[in-house]
């Protein structure tokens, strides 16, 4: 299968609505009830998102005035980047997302459907027993651990209920989390811990992904011993999700968490909130940036609120009997925003899947929808390749009758997908809701809404409500209008955006906002003659590799740990099911000898050092790069190698050595 680049589609269907969903949409059935919205929200963005942020959360005291919720300075000319939403408000996002549902009568309301790695392990958990549990893990934090406002608290787990149940707790307390991806590696974990100095790391002994067990804490020993070594000493809260034996506990360090909670007093399971201010912050995410190391974004707690709820309510058209599966981890945005806090802001009923879709059928992801009667499905493009690849057989053998809502994010979905997405999963019963967004926007920019948003396939379609796209000329840096192409920015700040890069404001200014006035995306866009974008790719130095965020820079900088390595230059090729995959040129050491075991140990090294989303699909050895005079590397030509796109290579005459390129073409052909 190609990936279709969705200019070269010359048939270009829409499609309305479905019309059931219309009927129940919240927004309005036709494109103008969202327009005429949208300019509301645009127009006086104050008033509008003063209204909504009263009318949905409990604020313990309230901001001075509707006529000023928000400030922002995106002008790096007029001084520091500064972003606030709702200052001088204060709240509580764990109130809001537990304690407010329980005073509305929602106790026994299920909010987790948790469904194990393997068929039968399944539970409930419901808002009331969240409560307990979230209580209870607050007052161990607290009395134990010292955890208070601000302190930073780790969370490296299986997508098991503890994972929300951790982010909710620390929130109770005003403390600030840390996720990080339970696929990451000992090295990225550390970096992670080292960087937001967390006294505190949340995790279990091990998990299982299809058939293979994942020893976490094996990985999570190395972690801690490495930060302590760097002057970060980090206790772990472990739990037992498979069993104790065989599983090293560090005297001092380490506790079980099943032990912990059962010896805690009864007071535990009400322990109070901690009433914060609206820009406190909530968590840090790290994501990979165009240099070596991970930025920790920093979200803080009202703005980030506000937006969490109102997209999920609005792109998924929630309504209160609907039942949600999302499928992304808790260790990246979407399952932050769309696994855990819209969901529970919302009071929704949704699922907790800890396994693979392929396990142990490919239905398995269609039997979690029939058994829970899921009615709106989120998920990544990635995986709906790969199951394409497993014929229709395994979809059609299940009912998905309950599904209205498909939603795709990650990565634009080729047509392909985007039409087996729609006939074979949804029959033609759902809307695609397409959310472009990311890790910095907190939240949805760009996405169709379900009953109300004719679909075009591969666009996300229009912007959210009180979001200001606008695309720039790459060489001129002047707004482009009406229909065009240009670099994705946005004008105007939104209530989820993500405030700064925790204690690097200096890195945030520089990445984010290059031309003064401007939110830079790093993704470029098109706009057609109907205002619907479609997005192109990221225009810097940032792969996306089945959805994931990877810089190529941070994989150059693992390969080149290799002892064997002088240096190496990494590029994204096309890939048939991760939409990009990883493509290193390896300078070995003079006398090294290139052999397929070298090869393969390249590929390891980076497994090792960053996880196993970072694994190379090819490894080409070089005897040198193509450089200009000035030594930049030029990825262009090493794009157009990699993919075997030898006309296009274009003019290499500016390069310090032409010659290498051949070389390069020639070593491809023994090894590539
Ligand atoms: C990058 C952000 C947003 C949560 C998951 C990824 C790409 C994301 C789409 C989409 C086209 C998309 C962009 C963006 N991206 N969603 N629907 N269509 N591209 O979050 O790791 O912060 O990555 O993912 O390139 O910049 P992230």
């Amino acid at each position: 299968m190609v990936l279709q680049d969705h200019r070269d589609v010359k048939d270009q269907r829409v499609y309305a609505p479905i019309e059931s969903n219309s009927k129940l949409s919240k927004v309005g059935p036709t494109l103008e009830d969202r327009m005429k919205q949208y300019r509301e929200s645009v127009e006086q963005p104050s008033q509008y998102w003063a209204r909504v942020a009263k009318q949905n959360f409990f604020w313990k005291t309230l901001w001075e005035s509707d006529d000023s919720v928000f400030s922002f300075n995106f002008d790096k000319s007029k001084g520091p980047i500064d972003i606030k939403w709702f200052d001088g408000a204060t709240t509580n996002i764990c109130y809001n997302a537990v304690d407010r549902h329980i005073e509305e009568g929602k106790k026994d309301k299920v909010a987790f459907y948790w469904e194990g790695n393997d068929v039968g392990e399944t539970s409930a958990v419901t808002y009331g027993q969240l409560h307990d549990e979230v209580s209870k893990l607050a007052y161990l934090l607290k009395t134990k651990y010292g955890v208070v406002k601000g302190t930073r608290v780790s969370i490296y787990l299986p997508m098991i209920t503890l994972g929300p149940i951790a982010m909710l707790a620390v929130a109770r307390l005003g403390a600030v989390a840390s996720v990080v991806f339970g696929g990451f590696s000992a090295h990225s974990l550390s970096a992670r811990i080292i960087d937001s100095e967390s006294t505190v790391l949340i995790t279990a002994e091990g998990t299982m992904r299809g058939d293979k067990p994942i020893q976490l804490k094996k990985i999570v020993d190395e972690a801690l011993t490495d930060a302590e070594a760097q002057g970060v000493a980090c206790k772990a809260i472990v739990f037992e999700r498979h069993g104790r034996d065989g599983v090293p506990m560090k005297e001092g360090r380490d506790v079980w968490y099943q032990d912990e909670i059962a010896a805690l007093p009864a007071e535990a399971a009400s322990t109070p909130v901690e009433w914060v201010e609206a820009e406190h912050p909530l968590f840090l995410l790290y994501t990979s940036g165009s240099t070596g190391k991970p930025k920790g974004l920093e979200h803080t707690t009202g703005g980030y609120m506000v937006y969490a709820h109102t997209t999920f309510t609005t792109t998924f058209d929630y309504h209160d009997d609907d039942v949600y599966f999302c499928t992304g981890d808790i260790g990246w945005i979407t399952g932050h925003t769309y696994a855990t806090w819209g969901p529970l802001l919302a009071g929704s009923t949704s699922v907790l899947f800890e396994g693979v879709p392929t396990h142990p059928t490919p239905s398995r992801w269609w039997d979690i929808v029939d058994k829970f009667k899921v009615t709106q499905f989120y998920t990544a493009p990635t995986a709906i390749r790969a199951l394409m690849k497993g014929g229709e057989a395994p979809v059609k053998k299940t009912s998905r009758a309950s599904l209205r809502v498909l939603g795709s994010v990650g990565e634009p979905i080729n047509v392909e997908a985007w039409n087996w997405y729609y006939n074979v999963v949804g029959e033609g019963h759902c809307d695609i809701v397409d959310t472009w967004w990311q890790t910095e926007t907190g939240g949805h920019m760009i996405t169709p809404l379900p009953g109300n948003t004719p679909l075009k396939p591969g666009s996300a379609s229009l912007p959210f409500f009180g979001v200001q796209p606008a695309l720039l000329d790459p060489t001129t840096l002047k707004e482009v209008e009406g229909a065009g192409e240009g670099l994705l920015v946005i004008k105007h700040s939104w209530p989820g955006q993500s405030r700064t890069i925790f204690k690097d404001a200096e890195r945030f200014a520089q990445t984010y906002f290059p031309v003064d006035g401007y939110y830079m995306t790093g993704d470029g866009a098109r706009r057609d003659a109907d205002g619907y974008y479609w997005l192109t790719g990221r225009v810097d130095d940032v792969l996306n590799v089945s959805g994931h965020r990877l810089g190529t820079s941070e994989v150059e900088c693992a390969v080149n740990t290799h002892p064997d390595v002088v240096e190496s230059a990494v590029v994204g090729i096309p890939h048939d099911v991760k939409g990009e995959g990883i493509y290193v040129y390896v300078c070995f050491k003079e006398g090294v000898e290139i052999t397929q075991k070298l090869l393969d140990s390249v590929k390891a090294i980076v497994r090792n050092e960053i996880g196993a989303i970072a694994t190379p699909d090819a490894v080409h050895p070089a005897n040198g790069l193509p450089k200009t005079r000035s030594g930049k590397i030029m990825r262009r030509i090493l794009r157009k190698i990699a993919a075997g796109q030898l006309d296009e290579l274009g003019d290499i005459s500016t390069l310090a050595d032409p010659s290498v390129v051949e070389e390069l073409i020639a070593l491809k052909a023994v090894w590539v």
